[in-house]
């Protein structure tokens, strides 16, 4: 099977201007370049400008598209009003936000300061909180409609996980935000939508998530019911279609990407799945004798 297929048609993207935050690395550059081949027009924003300049370039050159970057760190309020305020310059109008930008580690928590436990809550929640607000406004204030905003959280948002709970915590409030706004903001012509991915291999997660040979000794594919982890044409593809036209029905849903991962660790005979083949002959046995006693 090939997991690398472009879903959508040839320009069903076209006259879409989506911002895509974090959008210099990883899942985020992922989704802008698939976003490009589309037919959209993509501002990518986070910290580092220099790394956001390499991408735009690289995408550009690579899909004939227009990408533009602009540097925003979403914890700020104030340069979160003045990303927006150019990316409308640059791209006329902004359709799409999508939240992508996110900050985690791994830690038992006791070992967190206040300041280590806020600056997550800070990327993640307010960041995102940041953003909705300043291009919601806007679209309220000038009556514009038909805009999406797609937030990208995690299955732990409503699981909860040890050793991440900055991140958890903050993406069950992102969670909570997009189905809120969802029912709250329809009747400006805004909808809201997220993606729950499970592990997709990107440089930024995997250094603060699986570090030195945590890598090796924890193969998460090996947590899938599908034995593998996802592809990122595959999380671009779910995107692409929630953001476009095609999805304007869609909204205030949690679409989960992962392959069965969280549900393989929540029901609670899975396990079972460690007992061998053969063994279910003699069990089947002993579960019949015990009937008529
Ligand atoms: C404990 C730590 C720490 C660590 C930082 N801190 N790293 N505490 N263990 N490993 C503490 C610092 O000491 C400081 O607290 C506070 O956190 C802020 O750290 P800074 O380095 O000053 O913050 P900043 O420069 O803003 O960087 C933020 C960051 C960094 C989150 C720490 O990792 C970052 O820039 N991340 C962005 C990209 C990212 O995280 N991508 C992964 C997303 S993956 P004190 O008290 O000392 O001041 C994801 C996937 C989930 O979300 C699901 C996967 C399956
Ligand atoms: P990543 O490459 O590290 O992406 C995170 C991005 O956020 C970076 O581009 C970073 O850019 C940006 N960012 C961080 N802090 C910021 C800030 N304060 N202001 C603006 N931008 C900031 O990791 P990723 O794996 O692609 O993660 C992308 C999204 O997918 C995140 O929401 C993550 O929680 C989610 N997710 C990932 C996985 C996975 O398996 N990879 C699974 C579930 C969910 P700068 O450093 O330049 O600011």
């Amino acid at each position: 099977m090939n997991f690398q297929q472009k879903m959508l048609r040839e320009d069903a993207l076209k006259n879409k201007n989506i911002v895509v935050t974090g959008g210099g690395s990883g899942l985020g550059k992922s989704m802008t370049k698939y976003f490009l081949e589309l037919g959209a027009q993509v501002a990518i924003t986070s910290r580092n400008l220099e790394k956001l300049k390499t991408t735009a370039q690289e995408l550009e050159e690579e899909t004939g598209g227009k990408c533009f970057a602009i540097q925003c760190d979403v914890r700020n309020y104030d340069e979160v009003e003045k990303m927006k305020n150019e990316a409308i310059e640059k791209m006329g109008s902004v359709d799409v936000l999508l939240n992508n930008a996110a900050g985690n580690f791994i830690s038992p928590t006791e070992r967190l300061s206040a300041n280590a436990f806020d600056t997550i809550i800070d990327i993640v929640l307010k960041g995102s909180k940041n953003c909705t607000l300043a291009f919601g406004k806007n679209w309220i204030d000038k009556g514009e409609k038909d805009k999406t905003v797609l937030n990208i959280v995690t299955t732990y948002a409503w699981t909860g996980s040890a050793y991440v709970v900055p991140s958890a915590t903050a993406k069950a409030g992102v969670l909570a935000m997009t189905r809120s706004l969802a029912v709250e903001w329809a009747k400006y012509g805004i909808r809201f939508n997220a993606i729950a991915p499970g592990p997709f291999p990107t440089k930024g997660a995997w250094d603060r998530l699986l570090p030195g040979d945590l890598k090796d000794k924890f193969d998460l594919a090996q947590k899938v019911p599908l034995k593998r982890v996802g592809e990122h044409q595959e999380l671009a593809n779910l995107a692409a279609y929630l953001v476009s036209d095609f999805a304007a029905y869609m909204n205030g849903e949690v679409i989960t990407i992962d392959g069965g991962e969280w549900l393989k660790g929540a029901g609670q005979f899975n396990l079972l799945e460690d007992i061998p083949e053969e063994m279910w002959d003699m069990l089947e046995e002993m579960i019949r004798k015990k009937k008529n006693k």
